[in-house]
Order: C-alpha cells, then sequence, then structure tokens
C-alpha cells in the first residue's frame, strides 16, 4: 500500500553504531551504504530528505570496554564517537546529520519522552528481584555477573549468555555466580523498573505489520511475525546503572532509561539539533503524515525497529511509523562471521590506510555483495575480480577510451554530432536503464540497481568497441566525430547514474567533463555540448594486484592470532594483592614415578622429590600427560596448598601445567639445574 502514496518528504535514519569500537565493512555493507544509496538517489530525484545518523553512546558494553581499559566511560565513546565519524565522512556517507546520545539535547528529549509516556499512564511499573554486589554497592547489569553454565558446566559464563554453548541465560539460572566488579557472591534484592505494556499492542501490532505491511523485506517481516506468533511480554525500559539517560523521576536513583528505549529516540534527537541549525521545524520530519519514515538496520535490530520503537511511537501518539525497515542479513569475512573481539574484520580506518582514495571500489564490492536476503561473504580475491574486471575492465576502460580519443583527435573538446541515426536508441536504453535502477531502489535491491547501473557501461564499450573509430577517423571524419560526440554523452550519463553509487567516481568524472550533479530525470538525454571542453584524463580504478590482496589475507591472519592471545588475557581473574600472592609456595618437585589411580581414567598419582622428602600429589592428567613425559623431570608444585583425600589418597600439593586453548593440558619444567625443594619466586 505504502508505494502507492504520495510522500511529500523522506526522513532516513541509520541504525546507531555502539561507541565502543571502530567501525567495518559488515557494518557499511549491511546499513550505510545502502542508506547512502538511498539517500543520493532521493535527492538527485529532487525529493526533501533528511538523512540522520550518530553513535548510539550508551549500555553496558561501554561501560565494561571502560573498566577494562581503566578509563571513564565517556572517554570511550568521546573517542570512538569520532573515529565513526570520520570513517562516515571518509566513505561519503552523506548525512545531513551525525549526533550522540551523550548530548544533552538527547538525554532531554529521551526524558520528556519517557515522561510523557508515563503521564499518559502508558508505561507500568514491576518490582523484581535483582542481583546486588553488596561490596560495590550497586545492582548488576547481566553482563557484570559469572558464573557457572547450567546446560554446559562453563564456570565463566555471563548472567545474559553462554558464550561456550551459546545458550541464553538469565543471572538466576547460574550456578555459583559471582559479581565481576568484586569477584563477591550477590546477592537477590527487591528493584522497581518501568514497563512497556508490549502484550497491551500485540493486537495492533499484528494489524499494522501482518496486515498492512505485507511489502516488507521477506526476512523482516518473517521475524516480526515470529516475534508476534510467540506473544508478547511487557519488556522493562529503566535499568539499574550509573550510565546512561537517567530516568527523570526522584524516585529512581541510580537508574537509567534501557539504552534500547533511547537510542531510537536519538533519532528525533538529532533531528532536533539539525532544525535548530538549518533553522526549520524539526517535528514535520517526524510527526506529518506525507514524511515516509524509513529505517536502514542490520537483522539484529528488527525487533527494535519494527515492534518496541513503533509502540513508543504509538503510545506517544503524535508520531509518524517506519513506512519501511529494509534490514539486511549479515555480511561474513572469509567465510567467518565478522568478529570484534578476534579482530576477524575490515577496519574501515585500516582499509583506508591500505587502499588510500579506493573509497568507491569498497563500496561497489560491498553493494555487488550485499547481503540482502541472506548472508553473503566478503573475500579479498572477489575484492579483486571486481575492481579488475568490473570496474577497471568496464566503467574505468569505457571512460579512458572516450576521453583518450577526445584529446588525440579533438584536442579535447566535444565534436560534432554527425551520427543523429544512433541516438535514439542510444537514449532509450539509458533512460530505460536509468528506470530499472530507480524501480530496483525503491525496492531496496541494490545489487540489481547497481547491475542496470553497469549496463550503461557495458553498453557503452559495446558501441566503441563495435563501430571502431580509429579505423575511421581518416576515411570518415564525420562518423568518427558522431561516434565520439555519442560515447561521450553516454559516459556524461553514467557520471550521473552511478552518483548513488559511486560518489566519489562519480564526481571525479563529471570535473572531468565540466558538467553539474542534474537531476536524475535529465538521465537518458544528451548532456554535453559540441565544443565543450573536457580535462585530461585520469585513472579512475587502477588494478589490484595478487600482491595487495595476499597482503590482506596475511594481516587478517596475523590479527586472528593477536586476537586470541589478547582473548586470552580477556578472561583475567580480578586482581590480587601482592600479599595474597606471597601466601602462595611454590617449590621445585621431581618427578619420581607416575601410576594410574585404580578406576579413575582422568587421574594420576605422582610422587615427587621435594629434596629427602616425598610426597603424593594426585592430578587430573591422565588423558594429557604420558608418564615417561615427566619422570625424572623438575616441576613446579604449589606446596603449601591444603591437603585433600581423592579417592581415599591423600594429594600433598598441586603440580601446575598450563592450558593451551583447546583446553589440552601441557607440563612446564624448571631448568635442570634446581635442586628438589628449591623455591620457586
Ligand atoms: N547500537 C545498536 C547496535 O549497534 C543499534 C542502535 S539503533 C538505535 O546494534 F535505534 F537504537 F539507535
Ligand atoms: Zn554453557
Amino acid at each position: 500500500m505504502s508505494e502507492t502514496r504520495n510522500f511529500k518528504r523522506y526522513t532516513i535514519t541509520t541504525a546507531l553504531p555502539y561507541a565502543n569500537g571502530p567501525i567495518h565493512i559488515g557494518h557499511l555493507a549491511g546499513v550505510y551504504v545502502p542508506a547512502d544509496i538511498f539517500v543520493r538517489y532521493l535527492r538527485m530525484r529532487g525529493r526533501e530528505v533528511l538523512f540522520v545518523g550518530g553513535s548510539d553512546e550508551h549500555g553496558v558494553p561501554i561501560t565494561i570496554r571502560a573498566k577494562k581499559e581503566g578509563v571513564s566511560p565517556q572517554q570511550i565513546v568521546d573517542h570512538y564517537h569520532n573515529i565513526i565519524k570520520k570513517s562516515f565522512e571518509e566513505f561519503g556517507i552523506s548525512y545531513d546529520i551525525y549526533s550522540r546520545t551523550s548530548s544533552q539535547t538527547h538525554h532531554k528529549f529521551s526524558q520528556d519522552f519517557f515522561l510523557n509516556l508515563l503521564n499518559k499512564g502508558e508505561l507500568i511499573t514491576q518490582q523484581s528481584l535483582q542481583y546486588f554486589d553488596e561490596e560495590a554497592g550497586q545492582f548488576l547489569a547481566d553482563r557484570y555477573i559469572v558464573g557457572t553454565c547450567p546446560n554446559c558446566g562453563n564456570e565463566e559464563a555471563y548472567g545474559d549468555q553462554c558464550e561456550k554453548c551459546g545458550s541464553s541465560l538469565s543471572p538466576q539460572e547460574l550456578i555459583n555466580p559471582h559479581s565481576t566488579l568484586s569477584g563477591s557472591k550477590p546477592v537477590l534484592k527487591e528493584t522497581k523498573h518501568w514497563y512497556l505494556p508490549l502484550d497491551k499492542y500485540e493486537p495492533w501490532l499484528r494489524q499494522w505489520i501482518l496486515e498492512e505491511h505485507k511489502e516488507w523485506k521477506t526476512n523482516v517481516y518473517g521475524q516480526c511475525k515470529s516475534w508476534l506468533d510467540n506473544g508478547l511480554q511487557p519488556r522493562a525500559v529503566t535499568r539499574d546503572l550509573d550510565w546512561g539517560v537517567p530516568v527523570p523521576l526522584a524516585e529512581a536513583q541510580g537508574k537509567v532509561l534501557y539504552v534500547w528505549f533511547e537510542a531510537p529516540l536519538g533519532y528525533v534527537s538529532a533531528t532536533i539539533d539539525w532544525a535548530a541549525r538549518e533553522g526549520k521545524d524539526w517535528q514535520v520530519y517526524w510527526k506529518d503524515q506525507q514524511t515516509r519514515l524509513i529505517h536502514f538496520i542490520g537483522k539484529d535490530n528488527i525487533v527494535f525497529h519494527c515492534i518496541i520503537f513503533p509502540t513508543m511511537l504509538k503510545m506517544d501518539g503524535s508520531y509518524i511509523l517506519p513506512d519501511n525497515v529494509p534490514a539486511n542479513e549479515f555480511m561474513n569475512l572469509e567465510g567467518k562471521k565478522i568478529s570484534t573481539s578476534r579482530n576477524w574484520a575490515v577496519w574501515l580506518n585500516e582499509y583506508l590506510e591500505d587502499f588510500p582514495g579506493k573509497q568507491d571500489v569498497l563500496r561497489y564490492v560491498l553493494t555487488a555483495n550485499m547481503p540482502e536476503t541472506k548472508d553473503n561473504d566478503f573475500t579479498w580475491k572477489n575484492f579483486q575480480h571486481h575492481n579488475n574486471n568490473e570496474l577497471a575492465a568496464i566503467y574505468g576502460n569505457l571512460v579512458n577510451r572516450a576521453i583518450v580519443l577526445t584529446h588525440k583527435y579533438y584536442n579535447g573538446k566535444v565534436p560534432e554530432n554527425f551520427l543523429f541515426e544512433d541516438e535514439e536508441s542510444i537514449y532509450s536504453f539509458i533512460a530505460n536503464k536509468r528506470d530499472e535502477v530507480s524501480n530496483h531502489l525503491e525496492q531496496f535491491r541494490f545489487r540489481d540497481a547497481l547491475n542496470s547501473m553497469m549496463d550503461v557501461a557495458r553498453f557503452g564499450n559495446k558501441y566503441l568497441t563495435e563501430k571502431e573509430p580509429w579505423k575511421l577517423v581518416k576515411s570518415s571524419p564525420n562518423i568518427t566525430k558522431g561516434i565520439i560526440y555519442n560515447v561521450l554523452q553516454i559516459i556524461a550519463n553514467l557520471a550521473l547514474l552511478s552518483e548513488p553509487f559511486l560518489p566519489f567516481t562519480a564526481k571525479k568524472l563529471r570535473e572531468v567533463l565540466n558538467i553539474d550533479l542534474l537531476d536524475w530525470d535529465s538521465i537518458g538525454s544528451p548532456l554535453l555540448k559540441t565544443c565543450d571542453m573536457i580535462a585530461e584524463p585520469s585513472i579512475l580504478f587502477e588494478q589490484i594486484t595478487d600482491e595487495m590482496i595476499e597482503k590482506q589475507l596475511n594481516k587478517l591472519h596475523q590479527n586472528d592470532n593477536k586476537a586470541i592471545i589478547q582473548n586470552n588475557l580477556s578472561d583475567l581473574k580480578p586482581a590480587i594483592k601482592w600479599e595474597d600472592f606471597d601466601k602462595i609456595d611454590l617449590r621445585i618437585g621431581r618427578v619420581l614415578s607416575v601410576d594410574k589411580v585404580p578406576d579413575a581414567d582422568k587421574l594420576l598419582k605422582l610422587e615427587l622429590d621435594f629434596g629427602g622428602i616425598t610426597r603424593t600429589i594426585i592430578s587430573g592428567i591422565a588423558q594429557h600427560i604420558k608418564p615417561e613425559e615427566i619422570i625424572g623431570k623438575n616441576v613446579i608444585v604449589v606446596a603449601n596448598l591444603e591437603k585433600k583425600k581423592i579417592r581415599g589418597i591423600e594429594s600433598e600439593g598441586m603440580v601446575i601445567f598450563a592450558e593451551n586453548k583447546d583446553g589440552k593440558l601441557l607440563p612446564i619444567f624448571a631448568d635442570d639445574n634446581a635442586n628438589p625443594g628449591d623455591k620457586v619466586k
């Protein structure tokens, strides 16, 4: 239904990235490139568009990162906000405003929005029991609680998820929970929170999405349907946390708005800042029925943008609702899921260091592989292929040939048109492709749109190759002029048609041809006049060599290895005092004998010499270590560990081993010159 409506203006939003790290190609492919293509296209069509973005600066991951680095959350978000903002600028994401949720405007606006819902009676409150760290004196976000996973026994499971077996958890399911703030055992304590009663809005949501928005992409529609079919529950929109937008109520000391409540309101607060700057009225962009609101997001954001945020807007009552939410799936990298923590990613800032000036190449490759309906894969080989065989061989080659010939034959001037008979077929072909691009873009089919654009470049190459003007220039000078004239018109049209996809290249080309960024409807007509001057050619797309690709692959795998090392340190136990370490008495023990423990396939019984004194130690290493590997060797022993009976045998200490990332234990030997009983310090 929405396509047939006539909208007067567009508000286009892009998911606000968390300001706790730089952005990578997955972000760009999923959200920002498609949004920017769409916006540039709308602008060329003369539509009134507002394009907003910004950084999402609240939420628990940011506080965790700050704690880990020993800085304040504000320092973290200041740092990454600037990096992210710069990356978007560098890649030509043409925002009208790129804002941030730590801004005053945003705090005030989201607090007012909350109060308004509260005063309208839309919110409910509930008491619940939540873990509280008595030593730290604060409630614990799920991520701040670690304990044993009830499903797989992993002792390092988080309060919201076990990363070993992947099951999602609630903190109270953890066995033996402890706080990552103080290490202490948290206690359950009553707390009050404010909730959105989503259940009340379920019938309305079913009607609005399932009946009135059947045109949404199937991946989006399907996810919404499954949420709705499972039934909606009230959802808390406040948290006990000290980083975020404070809940504006006296009784809510120490509470903030849930990040997923306030972050989408950042689209509105960004609009407010933009409108103030531009002297406009922000309200028409959010409240006028003739404004078309579209959210560009990745698939993990669907429920928030299709169910929760629209419900908030509906509760307020004065807002328009998103007309479409063209969410993409994920972009993988070399066959594996992109992972920030493992550094399996191509970071935008690093890409530009290695490929300066090649923004459009990446934009092109990400569009050609855009994960529109299913996850897709980015590979460096494919990147090279698209650059060399398409951008350079088709687009760049056409432009280069046309300009070189113009200089060679006509001193850089557009020749006269002596070939009127070709015109009709050329311009109708281009106009047709222009409409194909429009149709695809309006259906959010970016890959198809890109392809239709490239058809014009293919067409131009074919025209030039078939006409062979270089063979005619002596014998038929007028026909040759006509051919070159037509080819120049084709590349001028290409300079407009490719603007949404390849904005840097299109601009360069327009500068060479001396044409303005004309509107979309002028595509499909002659854009240059005879005698117009054309600048000297410059290479639009250089070859990407095998060495360049190998370098990237090496870097990626190196990063991966480094990340594993960092990762091991990322689960470091809380710091201990010097005095605590001093309590541990480590000694050299020499292994005298190793025996199996009857009926225990994991245990070995070791006899160790401590300089005249022999001790027995039971060790769970039978599956990792062969007796002959350690007999006669000097190992390191925790010598003052309390004694413990294991299988009826008294164990007097513990031998230490290294554990690799696969969980295999490896022996640690001391130098042969050390003597049994020596201290280890
Ligand atoms: N920061 C979120 C993410 O990266 C997206 C927030 S979108 C908004 O998944 F709507 F909340 F702004
Ligand atoms: Zn588990």
